[in-house]
């Protein structure tokens, strides 16, 4: 299968682009859901997603998916109750998860109150159970953010996790951005995304993506870019102008 070559979009500001990757939401949903009847759809903590997680909440986009045959999954959880304001999921269920009727077994809450390890092993065993293809589990909508200095999930330079290839959750516990106990979803895990969708927005951002764009593989976001075109995956950048210079 050749590789895909990426598509970048960029748009002006914050704003637009919590409107163009809601959008493209619904498009990636809709489109898995035709093709496969379900989709899971994996997303990405930090704070870039959250505006457009709240746009899609919006009825105008919501009524667009058929939340029903959704499977909600996140790419990296940090080890706090879901109240804390430090939650992946707490984050997204607040912005959009509470807003949409995607049934509760379709809920895939990393049950980070086991504990790092415990929680990873859990964890596997749910992305193991999905949908698969090509022997790997079908993720087929994937979004992920990035860091200043180009991790992705809870993938940093240099660290350990970065290089597993035999597990699909791995824990974490020395993550250089607080808090420091996480889980995450590893590179293996990454090649069964069937459409990535990378989000950036402001000045901090330009430097790492445009060494992952250049293809500086220290950076763990370029290795998942690579990750999903090697497997036959699409990769779209949703960049706003400052991430993009
Ligand atoms: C996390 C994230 C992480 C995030 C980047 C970007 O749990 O911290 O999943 O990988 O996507 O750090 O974070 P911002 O969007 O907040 O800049």
């Amino acid at each position: 299968m050749s590789p895909q070559v990426d598509r970048v979009r960029v748009v002006d500001g914050p704003e637009e682009l919590a409107e163009a990757a809601a959008r493209a939401a619904v498009a990636g949903l809709e489109a898995a859901v035709e093709v496969h009847g379900t989709a899971t759809w994996v997303l990405t903590g930090g704070g870039t997603p959250v505006a457009a997680y709240r746009r899609l909440a919006a009825h105008d986009l919501r009524a667009g998916v058929e939340w029903d045959r959704v499977r909600v999954a996140m790419g990296d959880e940090r080890c706090v109750p879901v109240e804390d304001p430090e939650s992946n999921w707490g984050q997204a269920a607040a912005a959009l998860l509470d807003h949409v009727p995607v049934p509760d077994h379709q809920l895939l809450r990393p049950p980070v109150e086991l504990g790092a390890e415990a929680a990873a092993d859990a964890y596997q065993e749910t992305l193991a159970a999905l949908p698969a293809t090509g022997g790997r589990p079908r993720l087929e909508v994937v979004w992920l953010g990035v860091g200043e200095d180009g991790h992705c999930l809870s993938l940093f330079p240099g660290h350990p996790e970065v290089e597993v290839a035999d597990r699909l959750v791995v824990p974490v516990h020395h993550s250089p951005k607080p808090p420091r106990d996480r889980l995450s979803l590893t590179l293996a895990a990454l090649a069964g995304a069937e459409r990535l969708l990378v989000l950036a927005a402001g000045p901090g951002k330009a430097d790492a993506v445009a060494r992952a764009r250049a293809g500086d593989d220290r950076l763990p976001v370029t290795r998942a870019v690579a990750a999903v075109r090697a497997a036959g995956g699409e990769v779209s950048w949703l960049l706003d102008r400052a991430a993009a210079a």
